[in-house]
């Protein structure tokens, strides 16, 4: 329980079919609680332009606001494994990426840094990886596309997207992808692209059958402005405590408590 992890804990974690419990944590403070609660993983999410930046969507965040937040989370915790967004921009060319990753892994203390795209990003992801930069890639509703996609819509519902997805997850773990986020896509498609990949799969609005979950903290808090979305729980409701509502949230995924059929898409 005390011993850091890292990807390869992650990966037996999913060998042996344990649920892995990310959450999403901006800061020292709320870095140690995400610790102390027991999460594997805590993912300095763009989200953080939105719920803590207070910005309309992810896209006015930068590589230095990354940076500073991932070294915040850094300096609050010792056993999570760290992963810190790419934010939009940042990762137009393969040179750009490396440039933008390795101020995150050097500066930001980050351990992986999360991608966001399917097959244009696989030359980037190759690029990465090579360079011992480990790469978490995002597939599924893309909040960075927000303007393309006309809203936060589930993806993979029509066939034809539900195998482009299965295939973009293929291809980025062959070009070196060590995890995988699924945002809101139906369960059946999560389901099965969590058996053909190799690597964990983490889950959001993605029902049960990923290899872990990940929820923003502020939705768990029920503090984010606004309706909190239909795949996440408010679980200050019942826990009382900042401390007990993560704490609920870290034990219910880790009992494959969270997320069940309602939380998730079909
Ligand atoms: O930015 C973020 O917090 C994320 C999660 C919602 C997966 O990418």
């Amino acid at each position: 329980m005390n011993e850091k992890v890292t990807i390869a804990t992650l990966g037996r974690m999913k060998e042996q079919g344990e649920k892995i419990a990310v959450i999403t944590a901006y800061d020292a403070g709320f870095a140690r609680l995400c610790e102390a609660a027991g999460a594997d993983v805590i993912l300095v999410g763009d989200s953080l332009g939105m719920v803590v930046q207070g910005h309309e969507s992810t896209l006015p965040v930068s590589v230095a606001e990354m940076v500073y937040h991932s070294a915040m989370v850094k300096r609050g915790c010792s056993r999570p494994f760290i992963i810190a967004d790419m934010p939009f921009m940042s990762h137009g060319t393969p040179a750009q990426a490396l440039d933008s990753a390795g101020r995150l892994m050097k500066e930001g203390g980050a351990h992986m840094v999360k991608i966001e795209g399917g097959e244009p990003q696989v030359e980037t992801v190759r690029h990465l990886t090579r360079r011992a930069v480990p790469v978490c890639a995002h597939l599924g509703l893309l909040p960075q596309s927000i303007h393309q996609l006309g809203g936060y819509k589930v993806q993979g519902r029509e066939p034809h997207s539900a195998e482009a997805i299965l295939k973009d997850a293929c291809q980025l773990e062959e070009a070196g992808a060590q995890m995988l986020v699924l945002e809101c896509v139906p369960e059946l498609l999560a389901r099965e692209i969590s058996a053909t990949v190799s690597i964990p799969v983490i889950g959001i609005g993605a029902g049960p059958g990923c290899d872990g979950q990940v929820l923003v903290l502020h939705d768990i808090l029920g503090i984010t402005p606004g309706r909190t979305p239909s795949f996440s729980q408010d679980f200050m409701q019942e826990a009382g405590s900042i401390e007990g509502a993560i704490r609920a949230y870290v034990d219910a995924v880790h009992q494959g408590r969270f997320p069940t059929a309602e939380q998730s898409f079909q």
